[in-house]
């Protein structure tokens, strides 16, 4: 049995926004899956659904076995999500936040409790009202909370937004570390390349509401080949592009964001490449692909914007 499941499930807001178009994917047991995109591709939305709290108006999403529609209470007893805003009472105490939390799902005994605690290094904090927690600090609470009801699955929506890089490296460590600890199914959202690459064993990366590629982040890397060929043109980038594909010295893998083009070389030289070209090449480098150029070459110029 998969840990999650997703058939062709759709989320049409009313007056027509088509924020998720039928996405298909399974999650295995004990996997970290992300779910990649910018703003608006409609991560949310699907994370809402497989935790219940956005009806589908289309498709299928089981998770743990439970169909998300049908069985609603059983899906979401066997999972628990960290929402991408902060849920928290902050005139609450953390373990006050974390016990009410706990008895609404009748689960978490104070051993419990005190081991989430410890492993997620709130001790010194847990009995301080959350209002005087820091964004990171909540963001281990909220993780916490979730963890209490000891869920099969846990998603994460955005989990390290607007967290300053060293507690976003910390976060990422406990994130990490809770799939050492335990057979835990984690599926996490972000707009951070690196974070997916860090914590995912399979990343589906979603734009405009589909999935336009999903494997994993090794993979993903792989089909751009060992080395890239990026340099800026003067004129229109596009046609250089459409320039260098009509003379078969790019390929469908080949983008433009702004001024500067990508070409991932898979066997020819630059100079091959750069021979190819009508127009004036300025800033000529090649390198080593990274998921950043996946990601561009499959959303374009959005997650620039986005990010
Ligand atoms: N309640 C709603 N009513 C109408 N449209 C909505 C609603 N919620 C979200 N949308 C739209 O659905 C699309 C997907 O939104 P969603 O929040 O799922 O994106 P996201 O990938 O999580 O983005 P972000 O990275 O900014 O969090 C967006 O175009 C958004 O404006
Ligand atoms: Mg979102």
């Amino acid at each position: 049995m998969h840990a999650i499941q997703a058939q062709s499930l759709t989320k049409t807001y009313p007056g027509q926004v088509e924020a998720v178009k039928g996405v298909d994917f399974e999650v295995e047991a004990g996997e970290v899956f992300g779910l990649l995109g910018p703003n608006g591709a409609g991560k949310s939305t699907t994370v809402g659904m497989l935790t219940t709290t956005i009806v589908p108006t289309g498709g299928r999403a089981l998770v743990g076995g439970y169909d998300v529609a049908k069985q609603p209470l059983l899906a979401r007893a066997v999972s628990s999500v960290v929402f991408q805003e902060a849920v928290v009472d902050r005139s609450l105490t953390g373990r006050a936040n974390i016990e009410l939390h706990a008895r609404l799902w009748g689960a978490g005994s104070q051993r419990r409790i005190q081991e989430l605690t410890d492993a997620l290094g709130l001790a010194e904090l847990i009995d301080r009202p959350v209002s005087s927690y820091s964004g990171g600090e909540r963001r281990r609470l909220e993780i916490a909370r979730a963890l209490v009801s000891e869920p099969a699955v846990l998603f994460l929506d955005e989990p390290t937004v607007g967290l300053d890089p060293r507690i976003r490296h910390e976060l990422l460590d406990v994130i990490a570390g809770l799939r050492a600890r335990q057979e835990l199914t984690i599926l996490v959202t972000t707009h951070y390349l690196d974070e997916a690459e860090r914590l995912c064993d399979r990343v589906a990366i979603v734009h405009r509401g589909t999935i336009v590629a999903l494997d994993s982040p090794r993979a993903l890397l792989a089909k751009l080949g060992s080395e890239i060929l990026e340099f800026r043109v003067a004129g229109d980038p596009h046609s250089a592009l459409a320039a260098l594909r009509l003379k078969r010295l790019a390929s469908t893998d080949a983008f433009a964001v702004g001024a500067r083009v990508t070409v991932p070389l898979h066997g020819q030289t630059a100079a091959d490449v750069l021979a190819g070209l009508d127009a004036h090449p300025a800033e000529i480098s090649t390198r080593v692909p990274t998921l950043d150029d996946v990601y561009l070459q499959l959303t374009g110029a959005e997650l620039a914007d986005a990010a």
